[in-house]
């Protein structure tokens, strides 16, 4: 696989973890505790979900993605859907962090970020399975540098 899909590959399998201790503290805060420093290290966690790492990370699939739309591969339409994903995650981080600041009701907290980390595994699943594969077949070298140059 090409060196650029393994690092995104990568990124991938460290917000899994990611995810996967916020569902923890998600259960922990929804079952035992509504501790404000629970929420507050809750929120924390959130960031690395909307952090610069995140939004470089998108920055460098659409570098890929719009490369791989001037090619004659046929475009699944899960491929469309990904620049409409990364628009809807931004958004729901902001309605994310206007929540911290505003309501003290965990639950309406807990359901966003639920809402939240399901659509980012649907998402990670079709850009893993769809996307990257399609780009992998798909690009040229000379297209893969031009997207080297440009990336993050
Ligand atoms: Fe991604």
């Amino acid at each position: 696989m090409n060196t650029l899909l393994k690092e995104l590959h990568a990124y991938h399998h460290e917000m899994a973890n990611n995810i996967s201790q916020i569902k923890k503290l998600l259960k922990k805060i929804r079952h035992e505790s509504d501790d404000a420093s629970d929420c507050q290290l809750l929120f924390e966690m959130l960031n690395a979900l909307h952090g610069y790492a995140e939004q470089h990370h998108h920055e460098n699939e659409e570098l890929i993605r719009r490369a791989l739309l001037t090619t004659e591969a046929p475009i699944h339409p899960r491929i469309l859907d990904i620049e409409r994903d990364h628009q809807a995650f931004a958004r729901i981080a902001g309605q994310l962090k206007m929540l911290a600041d505003t309501t003290k009701d965990t639950s309406v907290i807990a359901d966003t970020i639920e809402d939240f980390i399901q659509k980012y595994y649907d998402h990670m699943e079709s850009e893993e399975n769809i996307f990257f594969p399609a780009a992998d077949k798909w690009l040229s070298n000379s297209q893969w540098l031009d997207i080297k140059h440009q990336w993050h």
